[in-house]
């Protein structure tokens, strides 16, 4: 059985995040999603087990999909769970320059852990969780930029 990691702060999850997810479950027997707590310090707008939360959420239609939350490095996790592979979205060229410098160091910190990078969809490219934050901020609609049950909770949380 093959198992990829699908790692990131996923504060919040987005589509782009879930249609890369979707992707790894397509090419992978086991995929799971991994909430860092970057350096053990839950900083995010979202606390690390909401956005656990979200990301269970959005992957309920994947059956091969499972979410955990880490604090530690990710090479760690990726052994513990016998991973091969760690799957990220890229979107331009400063994405690619920082996730090869990411791929680098899992290999070199776990070597055989190899890193894909799957080209966004175009419809995604324009997207990230920074933006979904300032949104959020400003009360905005996020419905076609979030998964569906997310941006469902966050509206009613406006309300
Ligand atoms: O959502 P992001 O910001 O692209 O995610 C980045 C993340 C969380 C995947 C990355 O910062 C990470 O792997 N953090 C865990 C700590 C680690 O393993 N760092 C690399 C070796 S120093």
């Amino acid at each position: 059985m093959r198992t990829a990691v699908c790692p990131g702060s996923f504060d919040p999850i987005t589509l782009g995040h879930l249609d890369v997810i979707e992707r790894s479950a397509a090419l992978f027997d086991r995929v799971i999603v991994c909430v860092l707590v970057n350096g053990g310090k839950d900083t995010g707008m979202f606390p690390a087990e909401r956005r656990l939360e979200f990301v269970r959420l959005a992957t309920e239609h994947l059956p091969n999909v499972e979410a955990a939350r880490w604090d530690g490095l990710l090479a760690d996790f990726a052994q513990r769970e016998g991973a091969c592979a760690l799957v990220k979205g890229v979107r331009c060229g400063s994405d690619f320059d920082w996730e090869y410098q990411m791929a680098c160091i899992n290999r070199g910190l776990l070597p055989g852990l190899e890193t894909v990078l799957l080209p966004a969809s175009a419809q995604y490219v324009y997207f990230s969780s920074t933006m979904a934050r300032e949104m959020i901020k400003y009360g905005q609609d996020l419905t076609q930029y979030l998964p569906a049950p997310v941006a469902q909770i966050l509206r009613k949380g406006k309300d």
